[in-house]
């Protein structure tokens, strides 16, 4: 199946005094739809860097990067975005919902922003917030909701852009072990039934029971994670 995702030969380096340093080295990776890749490795590792490079949020110093069939490469700033747009979902450690919004509300401008209809956005908006599990708290504003709530609204917010791929960035990082268990879990079920292909950087063990696959960044590269199989990891 061809990949929702691939990063080929990406090459990120920072400044480090008068030096750079490498963060990622020529890496690969390619992520089929509907497959859930959990990333982990220390602090500092490149994580969300690479995140940021998948999400075409920036560009990396080489290296080409193909979302759902387009490749960002020889692509103009204003093109990128359209892509990303139009292909890509983020979910944050901290759901970043707007304060003044609802939780169907925070749906629905995505719905909005997408130019469809009021109708069919409330309906749409309805239908994930009841298959996340949250519909009776449709009405509230983020300071009403849980934090495990917050994350739910976070990821149907995600889910309302209908994006191939989904970035999400340590979103089980501020939850109890048990809210923890219930997001990872919900992200794996809607990168399966919504055919996303999905990239989550997360330590936890609830969600590395989720993955299809489990990779670790080291050293700029990624190797399938050796700590698979040791189920309570945590930090
Ligand atoms: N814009 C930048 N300019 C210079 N150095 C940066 C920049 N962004 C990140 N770095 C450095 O690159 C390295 C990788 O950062 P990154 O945030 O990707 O790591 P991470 O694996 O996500 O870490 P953590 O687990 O702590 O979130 C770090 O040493 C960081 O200080
Ligand atoms: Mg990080």
């Amino acid at each position: 199946m061809t990949a929702a995702l691939q990063l080929e030969d990406v090459t990120v380096s920072y400044p480090d005094g008068p030096d750079w340093r490498v963060i990622l080295d020529s890496l690969d990776l390619s992520i089929a739809p509907g497959e859930l890749v959990v990333l982990s490795g220390e602090s500092g590792a490149g994580k969300s860097t690479l995140l940021t490079v998948a999400g075409l949020l920036r560009r990396p110093d080489s290296g080409e990067i193909t979302v759902a069939g387009t490749s960002s490469n020889g692509l103009n700033d204003r093109r990128m975005t359209a892509l990303r747009r139009s292909h890509i979902s983020f979910v944050y450690q901290s759901a970043n919902l707007l304060p003044s919004l609802t939780a169907v509300e925070q749906l629905q401008l995505v719905g909005h922003i997408r130019g469809e209809r009021a109708s069919t956005t409330r309906r749409r908006a309805m239908d994930l917030l009841d298959e996340l599990g949250i519909a009776e708290r449709a009405s509230q504003l983020p300071a009403q909701l849980s934090g495990g709530e917050r994350q739910r609204v976070g990821i149907a917010r995600a889910l309302m852009g209908d994006p191939s791929v989904l970035i999400a960035d340590e979103p089980t990082a501020s939850l109890d072990p048990e809210r923890a268990a219930s997001v990872a879990d919900l992200l794996g079920t809607a990168s399966h039934q919504h055919g996303i292909a999905t990239l989550v950087v997360a330590h936890d063990s609830a969600a590395r029971l989720h993955a299809d696959r489990l990779l670790r960044l080291e050293g700029g590269r990624l190797q399938p994670d050796p700590v698979a199989a040791t189920p309570a990891v945590t930090g």
